[in-house]
């Protein structure tokens, strides 16, 4: 079976080469809004999204994220200068909070895709978001003391296509 929903599922990938061309305010508002209408457990709509489009703020928190990166250089480029970032996050005490930021993200991601635009899910900053290291970016980013930070979403313009990466096998289960 194809249509367009289909096809936008399959052709998504994760963008790490991005134009420096910015994203206008309509793109990034059907993205956000995309990721508004996500499902949520039992109703919450708990998940906040931080935004933060590239400059100074994004290249002040890079250099934060840099020196107290446990991860190697390979990391210190994680948004890998994408000209929008977003940083989600949700109660801790909240046992979907996880669940319902991917669910928000992929909704984020997919929307993107179907407008053109490339997007990746990072979750390498989690260990900083969550240290003390991070807590005026916590703080800046509106986050309180029982907010946990769960995944960001990187957003921009293409500048390479990602190769497919093979999915692994046998992981659908038919029971009769
Ligand atoms: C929760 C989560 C965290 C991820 N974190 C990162 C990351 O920190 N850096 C990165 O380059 N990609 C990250 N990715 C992207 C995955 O590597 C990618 O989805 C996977 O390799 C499959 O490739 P595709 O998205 O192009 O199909 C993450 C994806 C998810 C769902």
């Amino acid at each position: 079976m194809q249509n367009e929903t289909l096809k936008v599922i399959r052709a998504r990938r994760s963008t790490r080469s991005y134009l420096t061309d910015k994203i206008s305010d309509e793109e990034l508002g059907a993205i956000l809004e995309a990721g508004l209408w996500a499902p949520t457990a039992r109703n919450e709509q708990e998940i906040s999204v931080a935004v933060v489009r590239g400059g100074e703020v994004m290249a002040a928190f890079k250099e934060d994220f840099k020196k107290n990166n446990q991860r190697g250089a390979r990391f210190d480029d994680f948004d890998y200068n994408a000209p929008v970032f977003l940083f989600l996050y949700g109660p801790r005490d909240f046992p979907y909070t996880e669940m319902d930021s991917g669910i928000a993200a992929e909704n984020m991601a997919l929307a993107a895709e179907s407008i053109g635009l490339g997007t990746v899910i990072i979750g390498c900053i989690r260990d900083f978001m969550r240290s003390d290291a991070a807590r005026s970016w916590r703080e800046r980013f509106g986050m309180t003391e029982n907010d946990i930070f769960t995944v960001g979403v990187a957003i921009g313009r293409k500048d390479k296509e990602t190769p497919e990466r093979p999915r692994k096998e046998n992981r659908i289960k038919f029971i009769n």
